[in-house]
């Protein structure tokens, strides 16, 4: 049985004094012990996040990593780093750094590596932009970004990853995909990491669904068969993310 994930990402909003408050505001809100829980918060909230959620079922992410070791790359975060400052998830490829920041499949793929190799759980972000799906394209760019991006990954090291499908059209925008799209592209990632590796593999791999999630909404995405938890923006900024935590109650 898989167990859910359900992850916020906090994207570019709290400070470290509004990030303290938030987790003691979501405290009580957010224990559910049948889900596994996290909060990708920025990369200067994460040292006092680790030190706030201590002793809690929660996690804290981080929202991306550099895929170098170390060296000469200014403005940069390793992987390294994360795990010492007591980092357990990473997101890689969202939407909004592939589309403002250049990130590459190529790029995603050493970042992958370079996690996986860290013992960080990698969030691997995928999704179609609405002229994308428009044209048919859907199934055949979600394969293409998660081949590349698990170039060189072994069966045991994809069996940890976590995939996010997050269709483009549906963050932010408060149009959230019906929990059959979501479930069809989920249910065709999992066919694929079978084709790629082996059942096994893709059965134990968590697929995530990410666009306008919300207190409303979770209970019916969660319930699909292979939508194995959530990856939640502006909800989760929100008291409204534990209420998504505890969908099943
Ligand atoms: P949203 O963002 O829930 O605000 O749509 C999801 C995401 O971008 O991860």
């Amino acid at each position: 049985m898989r167990r859910k994930l359900i992850a916020g990402n906090w994207k570019m909003n709290m400070t470290p004094s509004e990030a303290l408050e938030l987790i003691e505001k979501l405290e009580g809100l957010v224990k559910n012990d049948e889900v596994d829980v996290c909060y990708c918060v920025p990369a200067i909230d994460i040292v006092p996040a680790v030190e706030a959620v201590k002793g809690s079922n929660v996690a804290i992410g981080a929202q991306n990593l550099y895929f170098e070791e170390k060296g000469a790359y200014t403005g940069e975060i390793s992987a390294a780093m994360l795990t010492d400052a007591g980092v357990k998830y990473v997101i890689m490829g969202h939407s909004e750094r592939r589309g403002y920041f250049g990130e590459t499949d190529e790029d995603i793929n050493k970042k992958l590596v370079k996690a996986l190799e860290h013992k960080l759980i990698p969030i691997v972000c995928c999704g179609e932009s609405l002229e994308q799906r428009q044209q048919g394209l859907t199934l055949s760019l979600i394969r293409d970004q998660i081949r590349t991006a698990f170039n060189g990954v072994s069966a045991a090291d994809a069996a940890d990853v976590v995939i996010a499908y997050e269709p483009i059209w549906a963050i932010g925008t408060g149009v959230t995909a019906t929990s059959e799209q979501a479930e069809e592209v989920c249910a065709d990632i999992r066919r694929y990491i079978a084709e790629l590796y082996d059942e096994a593999t893709a059965e134990n791999i968590r697929i995530l669904y990410g666009g306008s999630m919300n207190a409303q909404n979770a209970a019916e995405l969660l319930s699909m068969a292979d939508i194995d938890g959530g990856l939640i923006g502006g909800a989760s900024l929100k008291t409204d993310f534990g209420s998504i935590v505890n969908y099943n109650k």
